[in-house]
């Protein structure tokens, strides 16, 4: 089985943008999966509904689907939006946020499709320092059923816990798969369990600043003496973050990033 999976989508354009190249890519690749994570994807800073700029809506999902993803992944922004729209996109069948959640959060964190007629379990996973309510991963997994081949997309901030989960998922997941921190990490890892893992798999969006943002808004962060940017997208040009594994019997043989 081959799993196309495609980093943090930032902003509208970036999605329409990917949407365009998908179809091609799952053939270049002979994807049988695909998996996007879309967080980012309704990310607009002149959104002005006064629920925050990220986060995803049904509409925006429902273009990624037509497109030939499969399974939409979340993280921190999974209910960015208003409640109602919160509400339509995670009831989606094959929308999730992450699992490890308190239950008053909207949403679900798992699920199983049919890969030429054999099930393959999507979790979404979160780390703490991704979203300070997380409750820990390593709590939360055991109560899980998970059939078939599992592919975990890891939200996570720190690449030390990144490291920790993945090694301690080797040999009962497929694949590990990092996401939120938007800015791709080199090394590549089959664990010697057979869990394929790559710490961070890289944003869908913008270059010309760094996450998705522009240089100019670090710098002004910077001149203010503070760490948090007010959210403005870069002028791009758009770069696509994603990974390309092959998956056998439960185990990745090959993990390779496109671009
Ligand atoms: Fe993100
Ligand atoms: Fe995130």
């Amino acid at each position: 089985m081959r799993v196309l999976f495609i980093g943090d989508i930032v902003g509208r354009e970036a999605a329409a943008w990917m949407a365009e190249r998908l179809p091609g890519l799952r053939h270049e690749h002979a994807a049988d999966l695909v998996i996007a994570n879309a967080e980012n994807m309704a990310f607009d800073p002149n959104r002005g509904d006064g629920q925050g700029q990220f986060g995803m809506t049904l509409p925006d999902v429902e273009r990624l689907f037509a497109a030939g993803v499969d399974v939409v992944t979340s993280g921190n922004h999974a209910w960015d939006t208003n409640p109602a729209q919160t509400a339509a996109v995670h009831a989606h069948p094959r929308v999730l946020r992450p699992v490890n959640m308190p239950a008053h959060y909207p949403g679900k964190g798992i699920v199983t499709v049919e890969v030429a007629a054999a099930p393959v379990t999507v979790v979404n996973l979160a780390t703490p320092d991704a979203i300070a309510d997380a409750l820990p991963p390593r709590q939360a997994w055991p109560a899980l059923d998970l059939p078939g081949t599992v592919i975990v997309d890891l939200h996570a901030e720190s690449m030390i816990k990144k490291h920790v989960v993945a090694n301690g998922l080797d040999g009962a997941v497929a694949a590990v798969l990092g996401t939120h921190t938007h800015e791709p990490s080199l090394h590549t890892y089959i664990l010697p369990g057979g869990t394929g893992f790559v710490p961070e798999v890289g944003m869908t969006g913008p270059l010309g600043g760094g996450q998705g943002m522009p240089g100019a808004g670090y710098r002004a962060t910077w001149e203010a003496g503070a760490w948090q940017p007010l959210p403005e997208l870069a002028p791009g040009p758009l770069i696509l973050g994603a990974v390309v594994l092959e998956i056998v019997a439960g185990e990745t043989r090959s993990i390779t990033r496109i671009s």
